[in-house]
């Protein structure tokens, strides 16, 4: 069976996929890192990729930009092809002195200004978490490979663009880490679904001190984040 958006077949999928943003990065992750990554969608060219990392199925699929494109994509996942953990992986801007560029953000909790929950028929404020296990996991892994890791807020965020450029001052005044457009919504799908998901995203430009990454760096400091997504997708075979 396949989906609106989805024409992979059903097994396609392992139980564990990476999400990037850009669907080039999902290209880029199957053909670097996965071994005989095979391609199992290609709707819109949001190129789906399932092999293996240490021998471990995993696969890996491109979110879209923004919360209602990663919202389609991780909802057909979770509930029509039987995935159980999702790891976004992409970049964000860095909203505390707390993140340098480059640094590796793992979101524990994501706020955000987008009306998402609503969805779900919620009146109150729902708190949309990372999954505990993924979280303390790539915690774990990031430390004992020596990769300095900050575990905080994210912001999704529904504008890229503001008008006013001080909209984001009070998420920082909140102590939110960084702002992305996804973790929010991927957050929600997944406790609906009784799932799992994590957010990493790599500070790819700097909200208060106006630095942002050149092509080559934003390259490698997305490595080291792929390799730590990619060793909890496979320390998952064992959960
Ligand atoms: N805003 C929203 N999303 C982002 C940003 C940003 O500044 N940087 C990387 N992703």
């Amino acid at each position: 069976m396949s989906t609106p958006h989805n024409s992979a077949n059903p097994g396609d999928f392992a139980k564990t996929v990476l999400m990037p943003g850009d669907p080039l990065r999902a290209q880029f992750i199957a053909e670097q890192f996965l071994t005989e990554p095979r391609l199992v969608n290609r709707v819109r060219g949001i190129n789906g990729y399932t092999g293996t990392w240490k021998g471990v199925p995993v696969s890996v699929m491109a979110s879209g930009m923004g919360m209602p494109s990663i919202g389609i994509y991780s909802h057909e996942l979770y509930n029509f092809y039987g995935v159980e953990n999702i790891i976004r992986v992409g970049t964000a801007g860095g909203m505390s002195m707390r993140c340098k560029l480059r640094d590796v953000v793992l979101g524990i909790g994501a706020c955000t200004n987008s009306n998402y929950a609503a969805g779900f028929g919620i009146t109150g404020h729902f708190a949309p978490t990372a999954d505990y296990t993924l979280l303390r996991c790539a915690a774990d892994i990031a430390q004992k490979n020596g990769l300095h890791v900050e575990v905080g807020n994210l912001l999704s965020s529904d504008n890229f663009y503001d008008d006013d450029p001080h909209a984001k001052d009070v998420w920082q005044k909140m102590g939110v880490l960084a702002v992305e457009m996804e973790a929010a919504a991927l957050y929600m799908n997944a406790a609906r679904a009784g799932k799992r998901a994590l957010a990493i995203c790599t500070i790819s430009d700097h909200l208060l001190t106006g630095e942002a990454t050149d092509a080559q760096t934003r390259q490698t400091s997305f490595c080291d984040m792929m390799r730590l997504a990619l060793d909890v997708a496979a320390e998952m075979a064992n959960v």
